[in-house]
């Protein structure tokens, strides 16, 4: 018969074992390009909600990943970089605006090509929370 302490020790290990066992398999899998689903800016006017899946899916708005990562040479999910990588938030001219402005720039220059989503003048509907 094995004690109570040994039982205990062994479901322990069982446990340890399963835990190395799980971490290790995922490290295996191939891994996915990092995609944010949703995306939170912080912003003092209010912060703005994007929903980067909804914007990028085929069964959403099915943009392609270049239209907005426009440093992209390929649609290669793992090189996109944030936007502040390249626009700084505090200086920039007509030609590569600062961080705010690309932002406004490129989300409601889209908008109103498309004649669909927030567009310049209605702030609010992007600065909600
Ligand atoms: C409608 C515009 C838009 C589309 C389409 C889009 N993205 Fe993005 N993506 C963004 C914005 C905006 C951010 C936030 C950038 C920031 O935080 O400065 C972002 C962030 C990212 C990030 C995180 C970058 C980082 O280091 O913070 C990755 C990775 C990414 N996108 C990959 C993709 C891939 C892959 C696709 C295509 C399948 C795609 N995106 C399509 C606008 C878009
Ligand atoms: C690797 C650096 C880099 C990254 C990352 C980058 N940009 Fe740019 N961006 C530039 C440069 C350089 C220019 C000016 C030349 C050009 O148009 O390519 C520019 C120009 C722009 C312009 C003005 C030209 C136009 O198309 O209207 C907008 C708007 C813009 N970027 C928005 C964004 C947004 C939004 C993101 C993030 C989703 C982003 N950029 C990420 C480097 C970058
Ligand atoms: C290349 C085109 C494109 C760009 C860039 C883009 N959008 Fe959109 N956006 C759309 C389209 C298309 C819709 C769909 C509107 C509809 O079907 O009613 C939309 C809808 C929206 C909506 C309303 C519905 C929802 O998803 O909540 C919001 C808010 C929004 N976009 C925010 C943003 C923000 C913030 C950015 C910039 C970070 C951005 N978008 C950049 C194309 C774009
Ligand atoms: C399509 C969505 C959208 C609309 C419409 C929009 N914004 Fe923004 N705004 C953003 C995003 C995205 C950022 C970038 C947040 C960041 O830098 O992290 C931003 C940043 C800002 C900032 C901080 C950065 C800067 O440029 O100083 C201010 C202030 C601001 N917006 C005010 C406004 C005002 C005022 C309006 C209306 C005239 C407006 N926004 C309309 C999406 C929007």
């Amino acid at each position: 018969m094995f004690t109570k302490n040994e039982l205990r020790l062994a479901y322990a290990l069982a446990v340890c074992l399963s835990i190395v066992g799980a971490i290790s398999y995922a490290a295996f899998i191939p891994e996915a390009p990092e995609q944010p689903l949703r995306l939170m800016f912080k912003v003092a006017a209010g912060n703005v909600l994007f929903d980067h899946k909804t914007h990028e899916s085929v069964s959403g708005y099915g943009i392609s990943c270049r239209d907005c990562h426009h440093e992209l040479e390929e649609d290669d999910g793992e090189e996109a970089q944030a936007c502040g990588e390249c626009h700084d938030p505090a200086e920039g001219d007509e030609e590569v605006p600062k961080r705010g402005d690309a932002f406004h720039r490129q989300c409601t220059g889209c908008h109103e090509e498309f004649e669909a989503g927030p567009t310049e003048s209605e702030c609010a509907k992007c600065h909600v929370i």
